[in-house]
């Protein structure tokens, strides 16, 4: 895979090539990356990226490219709601914010048994795929779940909407498979269609407040997929949330941000895929399922 060729400056080594082993830099995905506005062929260039087709720029930051779009709905031309992800995009920016959420899943006992069962399951979806030359992680937060897949990949590549997410992660977990870096929302994942072997995606689905939103994300992955979509999703029909909706005239609590597994078929039906299978996280102490979503050629 080659950056952008052609000039002097091309040539220059790029942000983000200085360990190879842990970060292969912007350049391995190049020819993978489309633009997050306009969906045209990017340039990488050692000074930033730039798009050949709507000529946006996005610059770097300690060599991680900055191709998020912020925002929601109304950057896909949707109607606005009143309740939105908008302020939740914002809460891992900050480096401090994301190690609080990294260190508690590693030091609370039931969130260290969580993230077990939660490798258990990603390890049995990803044996049913096989091996894949690349894996987006999307969003990946600091890590906490690389290792159950990236020995299946020649490459990950880890994206979040959080820089803080990322620079955490980055210092923080250690896999031998090479990754690169980039900040992404997964509305408008900076990726060309089908470019990669499949995506991970693991609890941002029941932090998005409308269905616009969730089916949204789930559109995105299965557009840029080539083969399998690993993606959690909170059950609207799961014990958790019946008992959520019953406890509600009396406790007033928000409604739990849910999707129903007829719903995610549907999506992944006129996406040209199927969804094959979504156990539970747990049947009674999560609403979460992991869903394996996949295009033909993988066994059902
Ligand atoms: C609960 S964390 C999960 C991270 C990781 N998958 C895990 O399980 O540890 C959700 C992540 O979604 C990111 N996020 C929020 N909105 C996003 C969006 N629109 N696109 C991409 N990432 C987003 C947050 O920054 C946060 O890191
Ligand atoms: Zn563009």
């Amino acid at each position: 895979m080659d950056a952008a060729t052609g000039s002097p400056e091309a040539r220059a080594p790029l942000p983000g090539l200085a360990d190879p082993a842990q970060d292969t830099g912007i350049a391995a995905v190049a020819d993978l990356l489309a633009c997050p506005r306009c969906r045209a062929a990017l340039q990488v260039w050692p000074e930033g990226i730039r798009c050949s087709g709507c000529s946006s720029r996005y610059p770097f930051h300690e060599g991680i490219p900055l191709l998020a779009i912020r925002g929601t709905s109304e950057t896909w031309g949707q109607a606005q709601a009143t309740e939105q992800s908008s302020a939740y995009q914002a809460e891992y920016q900050r480096v401090e914010n994301a190690a609080t959420y990294n260190l508690a899943y590693r030091d609370k006992l039931l969130k260290r048994s969580s993230t077990r069962r939660e490798y258990e399951l990603i390890a049995r979806h990803i044996a049913r795929v096989g091996r894949s030359r690349v894996i987006l992680d999307l969003p990946c937060g600091g890590g906490r779940l690389t290792a159950a897949f990236a020995g299946s990949a020649d490459l990950v590549i880890e994206a979040d909407i959080a820089l803080g997410q990322l620079l955490y992660g980055r210092a923080e977990s250690a896999v031998a498979t090479p990754r690169a870096w980039m900040t992404a929302s997964a509305f408008h994942i900076p990726l060309r269609d089908q470019s990669v072997d499949g995506t991970v995606s693991v609890r941002l689905s029941h932090h998005l407040p409308t269905a616009a939103e969730r089916e949204r994300h789930l559109a995105e992955l299965l557009r840029v997929s080539r083969r399998f979509v690993i993606m959690t999703f909170f059950d609207h029909h799961s014990l958790k949330n019946r008992l959520r909706q019953l406890r509600r005239p009396f406790d007033r609590q928000p409604p739990k941000m849910t999707m129903t597994t007829a719903r995610v078929a549907e999506i992944a039906r006129a996406h040209g895929a199927r969804l094959v299978d979504a156990p539970p996280l747990s049947r009674i102490g999560s609403g979460h399922r992991y869903a394996l979503i996949v295009r033909d050629a993988v066994p059902a």
